[in-house]
Formats: structure tokens, C-alpha cells, sequence
């Protein structure tokens, strides 16, 4: 994480002091490196060089989806995994192509099929035979050919948390491997839709290749099994997934790691490779972003000491929602400061409203700080539960820094509603 660091024990991001941010924006507040997301991206795109296709990173909307982190991708040249017509609304919105976005989701909706179509999206990730009919129907009342990949779910235990796996047959993700085949020659007799590739994602925070390479091979061998029918896949779709380093016990493998072990595997196989997608979302902009908070104050107990802070679940579910662990650290470094232990939590009327637990950390009332690893589903989860308003987000580029989303006022939650049952 070189665009962290500090300066005479003051932290900060690239050429910016967060005690600055923290002064000009207030807390708490998203703060993202924008030489972090770059070097993110450029890790996949130059790991996928060797694709005779040039391979696609197709960046995951849903990790981090605030424009200026996808008008900065769109730059780069990234295409984009969207999930819903709100994310492809991002996407266009910021400058994205169209042509560049593959549409993945359990349940795409008739008026979002309509959208991505009329748009001209390069494909859509289909996962069941009845998503496929609607696509069809919704292609040919458009006139136009859909192109499609089918989105396999090869039963893989990616030893992760289990609310992100998704690539085991008790998930609701994608067709089941043995029945992909007949769904493959169903699409392939429909008027309006245009088979080009296949797909997997079998979950996310995976730290250990074996699962992923695994997943890899059932889609070689169904690759290979489709070409004896007939049909012929242009690209392989490997999801995203790749885990990101919360905590010291955390290594996985780097992304041109695991794209060599998949280009190795390709080039055993057959000389006729397809091209790579990939979808990688935490791995480009986790660790490019910090939540900046302030310590309201340490409340003492007889039992222990809690950091009160102006964060919450609300702005980071991460803690609550899956136990996942975020280095914390104070901006301003202190070594006359006593180091303390207590729990990191926020002013929700919830038990469960933690962002860390036994820390030892030098801070005291007052004082600033960090959240690490929190550029990707952080903001994009947070809500206004006890009707807290959305936290700022800031973007850093050298020694600039600006404000890319402002915190959000009551006024803006207020507006939405109405005070009576009759009223406009
Ligand atoms: N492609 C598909 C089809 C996905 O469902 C996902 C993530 C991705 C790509 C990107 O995966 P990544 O590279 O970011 O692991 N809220 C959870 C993560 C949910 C991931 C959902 N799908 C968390 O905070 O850990």
C-alpha cells in the first residue's frame, strides 16, 4: 500500500496529509488514492497481456461505485461487470462504453435486458434457462441478437466467508455444471440470441488458487465439450474474486500469479485459446481507500474500553455484517500516547455496531483515525439506518484532493418522504 504513508509520524495518502482531509471535509469521510485504483488496474491488464484477445478487465461496479472511481477506470480502458440497469446508468454516466460491460445477476429484469440492448452491451452473463427465454423475447420484440455467455455454477467450495460464496450448489448462482451443456443447445437453437462465451465466479476474498483453479478446469472441460457439439466459445469468463490482504495472516496470490497458472493451463490444453474476462472488483480498489473517523471519545467500563467513534455500521457494514477484520490505526502516530485496548464502535443502537474489536491502539479523545482496505464495499453498502446521512468521499491525485460525493444531509433523506398520506 505505498500510497499510504506517513510524514513525521502524520499520516498520509499520496502527497495529502488525512489530517487535511479531515479539516477541509470533515469526518467521517471515504478517502481513495487515485495512483491506488490505477495500479490495481494495470496489475489485471498487463497479467492478461498474453491473451491473443488482449483479455478485458471488466472491473467490478458493485465494489466501488462512485463515478469518479469509474470515470478514472473508464480512462484506463477498463470495461465493466455491472449487475443491475442502476450500475450500467454508473457506468455510461461516467464516461463508460456501453460495448465494454457484461451484465452478470441472478435476475435481470425485462426493462434492464431492454436498456443493456438498446446500449449494445458486449454481453449478457446468463444464469438460468428461464433468464434466457426473457432475453430471447426481449431481443426479438427489439429486433436485435443478444449475445450471451452462460454463467456455470461448478459446486467449488471457495473457502471464504459464506455469504460471498457463490460457486457451490446450495448458492442461487448460476446453471448447474452438468446441466450446462442442454442449455448451451437451447441457446444456441434461439433466433435472437448469440452464444460467445461461458463464465464462472465462484465467490470473493478467496486467498488460496486451488478453488479457482479448480472452477477453471470444469469450464475447460465444458469448453471442450461444447466444441465437439458445435459450438464455439470465444471467450472464458473467469469472475473476480481475488482476496486483498486485511490483516498480516492474509496472503493471496497476486493477479498475474493466478492469470500465469490460467494461461499455463490454457496453453496445455489447446493452441485455439479463447479470450479472458476477468472481474475482479475488491482486488482493484480495497486497498486504494481508507475511512477516515474521528474518536468521539473512549468511554471506560468496568469490563473494558470502547473508542466511540463518528463512523458506524452504517458507513462500513464490513465488521457487523461478515466479522471481517479492518486495520485500524490513528492518523497522527504517537509514541507518548498510551496504548490502549478497546473496541472501535459507532453510535448505533445496535450491539453489533462495531468497525473493530480488541485493538490496542495510542489514541485518545479527539483524535483521528483510519480505517484501511475500505475502498471497496464500503461506501456502496452503507445506509441510512437511525437516519444517519451517507458519509463524504474524497479522491486524492498527488498533492489534490477532492471531494467526489458530498456527505449527505437530512435534507436529502427528508425530501423523499412524505408527512402525510394525502399530501403531494
Ligand atoms: N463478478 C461477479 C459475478 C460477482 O458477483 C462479484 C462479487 C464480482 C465479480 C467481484 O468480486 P470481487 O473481485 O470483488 O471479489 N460485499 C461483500 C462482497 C460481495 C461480492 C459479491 N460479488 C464483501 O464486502 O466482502
Amino acid at each position: 500500500m505505498s500510497w499510504f504513508s506517513r510524514l513525521e509520524g502524520q499520516l498520509k495518502v499520496e502527497d495529502v496529509l488525512l489530517s487535511s482531509v479531515a479539516e477541509k471535509y470533515g469526518t467521517p469521510c471515504y478517502v481513495y488514492s487515485r495512483s491506488g485504483c490505477e495500479t490495481g488496474y494495470n496489475e489485471y491488464k498487463k497479467a492478461l497481456e498474453w491473451c491473443p484477445g488482449g483479455g478485458r478487465v471488466c472491473y467490478a461496479v458493485k465494489a466501488n461505485s462512485n463515478l469518479s472511481i469509474l470515470s478514472l477506470l473508464a480512462d484506463l480502458g477498463s470495461g465493466f461487470e455491472i449487475v443491475s440497469v442502476g450500475e450500467l446508468e454508473r457506468v455510461l454516466a461516467a464516461g463508460g462504453e456501453g460495448q465494454k460491460v457484461v451484465f452478470c445477476g441472478v435476475c435481470k429484469e425485462e426493462h434492464e435486458i431492454r436498456r443493456a440492448l438498446e446500449v449494445e452491451i458486449f454481453c449478457f452473463n446468463v444464469e438460468s434457462e428461464k433468464e434466457l427465454e426473457l432475453i430471447q423475447k426481449v431481443a426479438e420484440s427489439m429486433k436485435k441478437v443478444a449475445p450471451i455467455s452462460l454463467r456455470v455454477n461448478p459446486d467449488i467450495d471457495p473457502r471464504t466467508h459464506p455469504y460471498i460464496s457463490t460457486g457451490l450448489k446450495e448458492n442461487k448462482f448460476g446453471i448447474e455444471s452438468k446441466k450446462a451443456v442442454l442449455v448451451y443447445q437451447k441457446a444456441a437453437a434461439l433466433p435472437n440470441v448469440k452464444i460467445i462465451g461461458i463464465a464462472c465466479h465462484i465467490g470473493s476474498q478467496i486467498l488460496t488458487m486451488e478453488p479457482l483453479l479448480e472452477a477453471f478446469d470444469c469450464i475447460m472441460g465444458l469448453v471442450q465439450e461444447l466444441k465437439d457439439l458445435g459450438i464455439t466459445i470465444n471467450h472464458i469468463d473467469i469472475g473476480g474474486g481475488l482476496g486483498v490482504q486485511y490483516s498480516n495472516d492474509e496472503n493471496p496470490p497476486s493477479p498475474s500469479e493466478y492469470l500465469s497458472r490460467i494461461k499455463s493451463k490454457l496453453l496445455e490444453k489447446s493452441r485455439d485459446i479463447p479470450d479472458i474476462i476477468v472481474q475482479p472488483g475488491r482486488s482493484i480498489v480495497a486497498e486504494a481507500g481508507v475511512l477516515l473517523t474521528r474518536v468521539n471519545f473512549i468511554k471506560e467500563t468496568s469490563n473494558k474500553s470502547f473508542a466511540v467513534i463518528d463512523a458506524s455500521m452504517t458507513d462500513l457494514l464490513r465488521p457487523s455484517l461478515y466479522g471481517a477484520y479492518h486495520k485500524i490505526e490513528p492518523v497522527d502516530y504517537d509514541e507518548n500516547k498510551t496504548e490502549i485496548e478497546c473496541d472501535v464502535v459507532g453510535p448505533v443502537c445496535e450491539s453489533g455496531d462495531f468497525i473493530g474489536k480488541k485493538r490496542r491502539l495510542r489514541i485518545i479523545d479527539g483524535d483521528l483515525i483510519v480505517v484501511y482496505g475500505a475502498g471497496a464495499y464500503g461506501h456502496c453498502m452503507s445506509s441510512n439506518y437511525n437516519s444517519r446521512n451517507r458519509p463524504a468521499e474524497v479522491l486524492v491525485d498527488g498533492n489534490k484532493m477532492k471531494l467526489v460525493r458530498r456527505r449527505e444531509t437530512i435534507r436529502d433523506q427528508l425530501q423523499l418522504e412524505l408527512t402525510e398520506f394525502n399530501s403531494q
